[in-house]
């Protein structure tokens, strides 16, 4: 059976491109970048080039990027990082109700170490208002933290706005890019951030490496104490070989990204159509066009998500309800509920995420099985 992935929000697979660069930093290039030899000289360069390079995609400064191991972490050490160096200024934080887990959850946390938190809410499309951020802020506040596109519903957010009401207001701006980074194009400085977090597995790198962009002169505590690498921000010995497929990912998105946005829109843009079209009772997720140009999110009435991803799975078809993380819950998406679904509409959910090797035969597939699909199970359904 032909298999068709369309999960590539939750994880891609490493290019073979990115594999070739890889493959030598685990053998025979293998140095400690903290020891004095050459093969630690040698680990070191790469690591600074690496650096070079992620941070020249960005336009920030390489001594701005700190490599970490996952987006996760970066969220993390920005959310508590922040909060823990700045908390005699304030303890109030804002972030939004479509945040990914990982902000959530630190977000809860830091409310158990006496900081106060506001979750803003989004309108119909997953948009913040940035006038409900400006609205927010008090004396008290010393950081937002705004995802810059929903992992869910692909709603690309007006980060440029919101980063410069709170610059206006001397607060930090954070970003978590991890959906976004890659895809779209990304400039610290005209997005106002003062840290975005950005990841390697989401853009055809290894898994086991992200960054966290830091601006110069802001006021961050680690969260990991060791060695000291990473300007003394993420003690660990330096994964060299996952660092230079994550710079080398990065290489190969920016030469191809024009073509990708403009060649994965046109896939896009069918499947949502000829969905809505097709299926009686599909609804769509996250607005029609400022969205990411690899996803598609709908739900459909009567249908529960899951049922759906075992059937296109029979056929050969990954898919996902909403963000891999939270799929093994059995709690309705916490985004479809803020974009204002009721649960049992939420639990109808079905995410198709597009990437570099998905073809317009594949979408066609998918066109041709999915409204037999969902007759079938709304027969079955015990919602009707
Ligand atoms: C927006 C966003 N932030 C953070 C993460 C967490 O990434 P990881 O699980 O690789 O740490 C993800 C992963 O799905 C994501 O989509």
């Amino acid at each position: 059976m032909k298999k068709i992935y369309l999960d590539y929000a939750s994880t891609t697979p490493v290019d073979s491109r990115v594999l070739k660069v890889m493959l030598p930093f685990f053998s025979k290039k293998f140095g400690n970048t903290m020891s004095l030899h050459s093969f630690a000289q040698e680990s070191k360069q790469v690591l600074e080039e690496s650096r070079e390079l992620l941070a020249s995609f960005i336009g920030a400064k390489p001594s701005e990027i700190i490599f970490t191991g996952s987006a996760t972490e970066s969220n993390n050490l920005a959310l508590k990082g922040i909060a823990f160096a700045n908390s005699k200024k304030g303890k109030h934080i804002i972030v939004s109700r479509i945040e990914h887990p990982c902000i959530m959850e630190s977000a809860k946390w830091l409310e158990t170490q006496g900081f106060e938190v506001t979750r803003l809410p989004v309108d119909k499309y997953g948009f913040i208002n940035p006038n409900d951020v400006k609205k927010a802020i008090t004396e008290k506040t010393i950081l937002a933290s705004i995802i810059h596109a929903s992992n869910e519903i692909g709603t690309i957010e007006p980060i440029e706005e919101i980063g410069k009401i709170c610059r206006e207001r001397g607060i930090y701006f954070h970003t978590d890019a991890a959906q976004s980074f890659g895809k779209i194009p990304i400039d610290v400085n005209k997005m106002n951030v003062d840290l975005l977090t950005a990841s390697s597995h989401k853009i055809y790198g290894p898994k086991g490496t992200a960054c966290l962009f830091v601006r110069e002169g802001t006021r961050i505590e680690p969260i990991l104490h060791g060695g000291g690498q990473e300007s003394g921000l993420r003690s660990s010995t330096v994964n060299v070989p996952a660092i230079i497929g994550f710079s080398e990912a990065c290489k190969i998105c920016k030469r191809e990204m024009k073509k990708e946005i403009q060649r994965q829109t046109k896939l896009r843009d069918k499947l949502i159509k000829e969905i809505l079209e097709e299926i009686p009772g599909s609804y769509l997720n996250g607005h029609p066009e400022k969205r990411l140009s690899n996803n598609v999110n709908f739900w459909f009435k009567f249908v529960e998500g899951e049922s759906i991803i075992i059937q296109l799975d029979l056929l050969g078809i990954a898919a996902s309800t909403g963000s891999a993380c939270s799929s093994v819950k059995l709690e309705p998406s916490h985004v479809l509920l803020a974009i204002g679904l009721k649960p049992q509409e939420a639990h109808g959910s079905l995410r198709l995420s597009l990437g570099r090797w998905t073809k317009e035969s594949d979408i066609k597939f998918v066109l041709k099985v999915l409204p037999e699909i969902i007759k079938k199970l709304r027969k079955i359904s015990p919602f009707k």
